[in-house]
């Protein structure tokens, strides 16, 4: 039987005998004497086999190779002074084996070395489609533990401090509207039916009020077949909460108690009691997006009203068009940036048109407060609108000032982009900083050009702001997002619980009553047998587990992810089926 795990040995334990279990992390040979390092879970020991001082176990530890597992017996010995390891935690004792047993080898050459030695890169592929290898390394396994951790001090909290009970609801289900496109499932005992994989609980949790469950959470899959990034994956987890009677203000105070617990639980950090808030039209308006990293400055200025009348035709006729001219203002920027990475063939600009800007005009702040741009910018600006530009931008000699000109959402693009892309240049970031920020206020609703409709900015179960009800389609939405060093970690808001608004809200993203009743009648049916006032949030676990791992993509706190392609290498799935079974559901391939 194991006495320990090899991580957790001291030297309080100098002395001890002890059965590990484990993996041959590296084998080295010190002149006759055999120094292995075996790994578990929990991390590494040291262990000595010499022909004089453990002659039994010797012949073994020789034969030995990295990844053969073993089992070992010995006695837990103070390391001699020269020998102490101070960057290992187990690294003043070691262990001198007694009896090593061979449980199994290893009978091919190993794709990647696994060894906690070795820094050397390996490819993504490589380490996804032998990701069982790849979650022995240190950096796997610690994230998995992390994400172990967070699930752990959710649960005690909602559990244990606040009343939730977990349910789970199906993944068998219909198409819940979450904005992306369904997995679906044909089913074979109800021939040319479908399920969908759910997007999301949304639906079944809030069934789970009107049922009295009242405060309901759940480590939920969820299903969405999406382009995918280093931060959303087809098949991902979240922590979904909903419940009754409580306001929104409510809601937000048990979030950050629940924040504040998962941070202080895993990672022995204080965050501050209440977090920040901004609204929906706030922070579009100085940082050009709804999920502003808000560790650094390099707040974006409107000067629309300034060059509404200007003279250079570009800035004229994106106001004109209804659009926007907004600056980014880099402090230093001046002397830093040359002119050629601004220009087209520059980086910035291949920044800048990449998020759809067609040029980037731009003025330099020379030291003695004089402007430098391209004439037809110099030529058009009277003394007044460039003194307000300084003014208002708070321009000092050395700024550069970048300017995005056209329609709304296309300058708010290209100058977060922009914004993040210069505090990267500035190394602005501070990694160890922590903001969390509540974005309120939304609109409910977005225009969606190619489908000419308007479209949920959440999704159509949000509530409406009470002040803005007598038009829902221009109404602001009562829903939050909480955004976590410029990434969307969580959303939730009130929910509409009366059938007359949701059937508003229905009609105002263009369903017929008929297409509302077909779709969503059993909800509808549902709010008129005794609905309670509710709401909730769910947050991204793996994106959360992300950030407080240190990593850049979900996919490395995730034991088997997809890969950008929605893949997974490991089983190479999705992968075709058999005819016979196409034809017990039915459904022809229409593949070549
Ligand atoms: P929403 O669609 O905002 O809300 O999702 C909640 C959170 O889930 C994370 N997320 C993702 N993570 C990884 N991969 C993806 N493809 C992906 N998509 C979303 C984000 C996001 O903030 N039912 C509502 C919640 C509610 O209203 O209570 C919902 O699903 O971190």
């Amino acid at each position: 039987m194991r006495t320990h795990y090899c991580g957790e040995l001291r030297n309080k334990h100098i002395g001890a005998s002890v059965t590990l279990y484990g993996w041959v992390d590296r084998r080295r040979d010190h002149g006759g004497v055999i120094f292995l390092d075996v790994r578990d879970r929990s991390g590494i020991i040291q262990i000595v086999s010499d022909p004089q001082r453990t002659p039994d176990s010797y012949e073994l530890a020789n034969s030995l190779r990295n990844e053969y597992v073993v089992e070992i017996q010995g006695k837990v010995t103070q390391r001699p002074e020269e020998s102490l390891n101070t960057r290992l935690p187990t690294g003043e004792v070691e262990i001198y084996a007694e009896e090593i047993k061979l449980l199994n080898g290893v009978r091919k050459q190993l794709p990647f070395q696994v060894s906690t030695a070795e820094t050397d890169p390996v490819r993504e592929e490589l380490r996804l489609k032998y990701r069982y290898l790849d979650l022995r390394r240190d950096r796997m396994a610690s994230n998995l533990q992390i994400r172990h951790q967070v699930m752990k001090a959710v649960r005690r909290f909602l559990e244990d401090n606040e009343g939730f009970i977990e349910v789970e609801t199906p993944i068998l289900t219909r198409s819940t509207p979450e904005g992306a496109r369904d997995y679906i499932l044909p089913s074979r005992v109800n021939p040319g039916e479908w399920f969908a994989l759910p997007q999301s609980p949304q639906l079944f949790k809030q069934l789970l009020m009107v049922a009295g469950c009242d405060r309901y959470y759940q480590v939920a899959r969820c299903f969405r077949d999406e382009d995918l990034r280093a931060d959303r994956q087809p098949e991902f987890t979240q922590l979904d909460m909903e419940m009754s009677f409580m306001s929104l203000e409510d809601i937000i105070a048990i979030n950050e108690k629940l924040v504040a617990h998962i941070f202080k639980t895993v990672k022995g950090i204080d965050v501050p009691p209440a977090f920040p808030r901004l609204t929906y039209a706030e922070a579009m308006n100085r940082y050009g997006t709804d999920k502003p990293d808000t560790r650094y400055g390099l707040e974006l200025v409107d000067v629309s009203d300034i060059l509404k009348n200007s003279g250079f035709k570009v800035f004229r006729e994106a106001i004109a068009n209804g659009g926007i001219v907004k600056i980014l203002p880099i402090p230093q920027g001046n002397d830093a940036i040359s002119n050629v990475r601004i220009k087209p063939g520059g980086d910035i600009f291949k920044e800048a048109s990449e998020a759809g800007a067609k040029g980037l005009a731009f003025i330099r702040v020379r030291e003695d407060g004089e402007i430098d741009t391209i004439g037809a910018i110099k030529d058009n600006l009277t003394p007044e609108q460039k003194q307000e530009i300084l003014t208002r931008t708070g321009a000092k000699p050395g700024h550069l000032l970048l300017f995005g000109a056209g329609d709304t959402a296309t300058v708010n693009k290209t100058l977060d982009r922009l914004r993040q892309f210069m505090a990267q240049e500035f190394q602005l970031i501070e990694p160890d900083k922590i903001h969390l920020l509540w974005v309120t206020d939304f609109p409910m609703f977005e225009w969606n050009a190619d489908e000419k409709r308007l479209e949920a900015l959440h999704h159509p179960f949000t509530a409406p702001h009470p002040d803005d009800i007598s038009d829902v389609k221009t109404a602001r939405a009562q829903a939050y997002d909480l955004v976590l060093n410029g990434f969307e970690i969580g959303g939730g808001s009130l929910r509409i619980y009366q059938r007359e608004i949701q059937e508003q809200v229905f009609d105002a993203i263009g369903l017929s009553p008929e297409e509302a009743n077909n779709k969503f009648g059993f909800l509808l049916e549902a709010f008129e047998y005794g609905t309670p006032p509710h709401g909730g949030i769910a947050y991204g676990l793996d994106r959360l587990v992300m950030l407080l791992a240190g990593e850049e993509s979900i996919r490395d706190v995730i034991a088997f992810p997809k890969t950008q392609q929605a893949r997974c290498l490991l089983t190479d799935a999705p992968a075709s089926v058999d005819n016979k079974q196409l034809k017990e559901l039915q459904v022809t391939s229409t593949c070549k």
